[in-house]
C-alpha cells in the first residue's frame, strides 16, 4: 500500500516515522490483526493528533512506538524510525534506555505515574538522577525549574508536597514535568486530558503546545475527542479499525474532511460546536478485532458505499498538496454532497455534518485550529 508519506520520502523536520506498521495479537487459537500498514510521520516541534473511536488501535500504536506493547502483540511488518534509526528492532534493554532518554509517555490518569508515598520533589529528583549524572543539589534545582515551567506556583515550597495535595490538573502538570526530566525528543501523550474538566483540559493542552514551541518536542497526542484535536493539534491522523484512513493539517481535517468517517467524527464535537443537536452521531459500531474485510472496513457504516468499495482503498495523497491523504474511493472532493443512489442503507452519516455548519460555526472552528 502506498502512503503519501512513503511517496514523498523523509521530511527534513521529521523526527519519528512509523513505516507501514502492522501489528497482530497472537494466541494459540488465532492471530488477530490490530494495526494494518500504518504509516505516519511526526515532525520536530509539532503536535500530531491521532484520533479514532475506542478500540481503533490508538494506544497500541503509541505503545508500539514506545516498545511497550502487550506481550501477545507482535510487529509483523513495518518499523518505527527515530532520527533515522530503526528502533522497533532494538533489543528490550536498548529500548528501555531510549525510553529514559529520547522518548517519554504521558497517560490519561496521572495517579498511575505518581508514587503516592513520595513527595513530588523526591520523585522528580530521583528521575533526574536516574537518567543523568547530576548531583542531588543540581537535580533539585532542575526539578524546581521544571515545576515552574509546567506552571506550578511556588515550586520550591511545593517540592515537599505529596501527590494527593495537588488537584487533578496540577498532578497532570507534574506528570508532564516528570516526562521532561529526561528532555525527550518525542512525547506520546495518551488521552492526557480525558480525566480533566474542560477548562483544566484547555490549560494542559496550552502547556503541551508551549513545550512544542519552546523545546521543539514532538508530541503524538492520542485522543477520541475532536475538540482536543481542534485546540492542540498541528496535523491529524484518523485511525479506524486499525487503519489510517485520513491524514492532514488540522484546519483541513476540521473544515474539509475527506473521509466519511472523519466527517462523522466532526459530527461528534459538542465541545466545540455550539449547536450539537444539529449534528449526527456515527451510526453502527466499529468492526471487532479480527473481522475480515475484502474491501473497505468502513463500508457497513458508510452512506457513500459503492461497488468500488469492495476492494481496499489505499491511503493516497490528496489533491491540492499539503501532504494530506485519504483512504476512500469516494472522498468528499470527488463527489456531490449527497450519497450516491446505489447506497442501500439510509445512514444518517453524510458529509453534510460539516457542510451544514454556518459561517459563525466555521469561523469558530477555524479560530480553534489556529
Ligand atoms: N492484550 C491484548 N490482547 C488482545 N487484544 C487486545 C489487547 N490489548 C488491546 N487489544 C485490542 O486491540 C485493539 C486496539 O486497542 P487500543 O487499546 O489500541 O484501542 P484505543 O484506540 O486506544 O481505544 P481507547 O480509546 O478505548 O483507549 C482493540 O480491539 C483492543 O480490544
Ligand atoms: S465511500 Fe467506500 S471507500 Fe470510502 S469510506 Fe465509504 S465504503 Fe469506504
Ligand atoms: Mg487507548
Amino acid at each position: 500500500m502506498t502512503s503519501p508519506f512513503e511517496s514523498r520520502g523523509q521530511d527534513a523536520d521529521e523526527l519519528l516515522r512509523i513505516e507501514a506498521l502492522t501489528v497482530d495479537f497472537v494466541s494459540r487459537a488465532a492471530t488477530q490483526r490490530a494495526l494494518f500498514d500504518v504509516s505516519i510521520g511526526l515532525r520536530r516541534g509539532e503536535i500530531l493528533g491521532l484520533i479514532g473511536e475506542s478500540g481503533a488501535g490508538k494506544s497500541l500504536l503509541g505503545n508500539a512506538v514506545m516498545g511497550l506493547m502487550p506481550r501477545n502483540a507482535r510487529i509483523t511488518s513495518g518499523r518505527v524510525v527515530l532520527n533515522g534509526r530503526p528502533i522497533s528492532i532494538l533489543p528490550a534493554k536498548e529500548l528501555h534506555r531510549l525510553r529514559g532518554k529520547e522518548l517519554a509517555m504521558i497517560f490519561q490518569d496521572p495517579q498511575t505515574s505518581l508514587n503516592p508515598l513520595l513527595t513530588i520533589g523526591n520523585q522528580l529528583i530521583e528521575t533526574i538522577r536516574t537518567h543523568t549524572t547530576q548531583s542531588h543539589k543540581q537535580a533539585r534545582a532542575q526539578a524546581i525549574d521544571l515545576l515552574a515551567e509546567v506552571g506550578i506556583a511556588e515550586p520550591t515550597v511545593r517540592m515537599d508536597a505529596y501527590p494527593h495535595e495537588f488537584s487533578g490538573g496540577q498532578r497532570q502538570r507534574i506528570v508532564i514535568a516528570l516526562a521532561l526530566c529526561v528532555e525527550p525528543q518525542v512525547i506520546i501523550a495518551d488521552e492526557p486530558t480525558t480525566a480533566l474538566d474542560v477548562s483544566v483540559q484547555a490549560q494542559i493542552l496550552r502547556l503541551l503546545k508551549q513545550l512544542c514551541a519552546t523545546r521543539h518536542t514532538a508530541i503524538l497526542l492520542i485522543t477520541h475527542d475532536m475538540g482536543v484535536i481542534a485546540q492542540a493539534a498541528d496535523r491529524v491522523g484518523v485511525l479506524y479499525a486499525g487503519r489510517l484512513v485520513e491524514f492532514n493539517a488540522v484546519d483541513r481535517i476540521l473544515l474539509s474532511p475527506q473521509h466519511p468517517y472523519t466527517a462523522a467524527l466532526m459530527a461528534s464535537i459538542p465541545s466545540i460546536v455550539r449547536r450539537p443537536q444539529r449534528l449526527s452521531q456515527i451510526d453502527g459500531t466499529m468492526p471487532r478485532l479480527g473481522a475480515q474485510f475484502t474491501g473497505c472496513a468502513f463500508a457497513p457504516r458508510c452512506a457513500f458505499v459503492s461497488s468500488a468499495c469492495d476492494s481496499i482503498p489505499a491511503l493516497l495523497a490528496g489533491e491540492g498538496g499539503g501532504g494530506g491523504g485519504v483512504a476512500c474511493w469516494h472522498p468528499r472532493s470527488a463527489h456531490a454532497e449527497t450519497p450516491p443512489a446505489a447506497s442501500s442503507s439510509p445512514s444518517p452519516l453524510t458529509h453534510d455534518a460539516l457542510s451544514n455548519l454556518d459561517d459563525e460555526e466555521r469561523a469558530y472552528l477555524s479560530s480553534l485550529a489556529t
